[in-house]
């Protein structure tokens, strides 16, 4: 008997994000048709859920035909070739006007190549950022979907009823064509890892600098989350700190310092390099998870070292505010300002506030500070650097003084703090009218003859010049 297409939107893949994501569709009002390849698991997946929303179909043509035309497909599985396959699977079942939405952690020249092998077949294909987790996921998500403007107005409907909702709308947009919306999503998590990262410096500063106990460092997140902080990895922050195991014990104190990664922050670096863009607060967060993985190395370093206690820091819990919040615009910063590069690089048209916009809600980064970001390009949509902005320029003139204070401090007490230092590095240099790199230019031309402009014309010709005297010519 034919499947009777009754169902108002399909999802592949019954991992925790695509359950989540399948509830929280099913709860505004859409009928779901799901496919997973454990048959047993669906089943039971309905089973649980109830079936007046859900309906499992262990035959992928039985799903697709499930489907009322034009058909919305969300496949959330793992990101890679697996994606290809199921796809390759689907294509053949689909009609055109249909979307299929990939909505995993996805390398964007993967869905360069995936969108325009569908759109010769017809079909429209979507790459979509989605940030919030397992909850985010369930109650609602920041989504960032990309692709083509048609194939948005027939997800539109979807995504903006599942969404995460702010003061300003649900948290979605139409991103761009392409693979912007995973592009979009890879930036935001390489924000993800210089935020985190900075919150752990200021975490290692106050407690073995400054001696906080996990009770204060409770309370003190705690209170920053009430101020221009206020962001969900603040108050996850403070929460952390207050969990006890059983036995009274502090659960932080004893989880191994050893960071993980799945690979887009490594990706936003790469993509940054591609582009020529400085992101030092982000490469630094990346670096330091590599080192914290180094662990057994670094046991054998310290081992034979008596255990120094590093000395009182010269600094106030205030001023480890103010350096984090810095901090923290620098990564910021430095995200946007690669998302304006690929925008123009790429011809996206980004709109970079509804990015700031959309980030509001649901997602990881979400923050009371990107309401600036935000108004910074309704401002001024075509701005350079964030950096420009008065809010931005108004931090920089109240904190970059703190910032350096604080990273002098930790270093004479042996502390590292990479992704303060690198922030702050990185804001003398954009500060710096004049930099040393005449003398790298210099010794370019002196060794391999690579030319130079002068000073007097920065846009003037290249020239070359005999420094060693050797009478080579370029
Ligand atoms: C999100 C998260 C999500 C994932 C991270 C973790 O926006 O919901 O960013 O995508 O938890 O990618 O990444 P790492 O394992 O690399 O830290």
């Amino acid at each position: 008997m034919a499947t009777q297409a009754s169902a108002d939107f399909g999802l592949i893949g019954l991992g925790v994000m695509g359950s989540n994501l399948a509830l929280n569709v099913a709860d505004h009002g859409f009928r779901v048709a799901l496919w997973d390849r454990r048959p047993e698991h669906g089943q039971e997946f309905v089973r649980r859920h109830g079936p007046a929303r859900l309906e499992y179909h262990a035959e992928l043509r039985d799903f697709v035909a499930a489907l009322k035309p034009p058909r919305r497909i969300l496949i959330m599985i793992t990101a890679g070739p697996a994606v290809d396959e199921v796809l390759e699977a689907l294509a053949p079942l689909c009609a055109a006007g249909d979307v299929l939405i990939d909505g995993g952690n996805t390398w964007h020249e993967d869905t360069l190549r995936r969108e325009q092998r569908l759109r010769a077949r017809g079909l429209s294909f979507f790459g979509m950022g989605v940030s919030g987790g397992e909850e985010g996921a369930r109650r609602g998500p920041s989504l960032m979907p990309g692709g083509d403007p048609q194939g948005y107005r027939s997800l539109a409907p979807v995504l903006e009823a599942i969404a995460a909702r702010t003061a300003d709308g649900p948290c979605v947009t139409h991103v761009g064509p392409g693979g912007a919306g995973h592009y979009v999503k890879m930036v935001h998590n390489g924000i993800e890892y210089a935020d985190m990262q900075a919150i752990a410096e200021a975490y290692d500063l106050l407690h073995r600098g400054l001696g906080l106990d996990n009770g204060r460092l409770a309370a003190t997140f705690g209170a920053w989350n009430q101020g221009p902080l206020e962001s969900f990895l603040i108050e996850i922050t403070a929460k952390i700190f207050a969990v006890r195991e059983p036995d009274g014990g502090a659960l932080i104190d004893r989880v191994l310092d050893k960071a993980g990664q799945k690979g887009t922050g490594k990706w936003t670096l790469q993509a940054a390099l591609d582009l020529g863009v400085a992101m030092p607060s982000i490469a630094a967060a990346l670096d330091a998870r590599v080192l914290s993985s180094q662990h057994a190395l670094r046991q054998r370093f310290a081992a034979g070292r008596p255990a120094a206690t590093p000395p009182r820091l010269p600094v106030s819990v205030q001023d480890v505010h103010d350096a984090l919040l810095l901090s923290k615009a620098a990564a910021y910063a430095q995200g946007f300002e690669l998302l304006a590069r690929a925008s123009s690089e790429y011809r996206w048209n980004l709109q970079l506030s509804e990015l700031a916009r959309i980030w509001k809600g649901g997602c990881i980064i979400r923050a009371r500070f990107l309401d600036e970001i935000r108004r910074a390009y309704v401002e001024q949509p075509a701005l350079e650097h964030l950096a420009l902005a008065p809010h931005f320029r108004g931090l920089l003139s109240a904190h970059l003084a703190t910032l350096g204070r604080v990273v002098a401090a930790a270093a004479q007490a042996g502390i590292p703090v990479p992704a303060f230092a690198a922030s702050h590095q990185t804001l003398l240099a954009l500060l710096s009218p004049r930099l040393p790199q005449n003398l790298v230019q210099a010794q370019r031309d002196a060794f391999g003859a690579h030319t130079f402009q002068r000073a007097t014309a920065p846009d003037g010709p290249f020239e070359h010049y005999d420094w060693l005297g050797s009478g080579a010519r370029a």
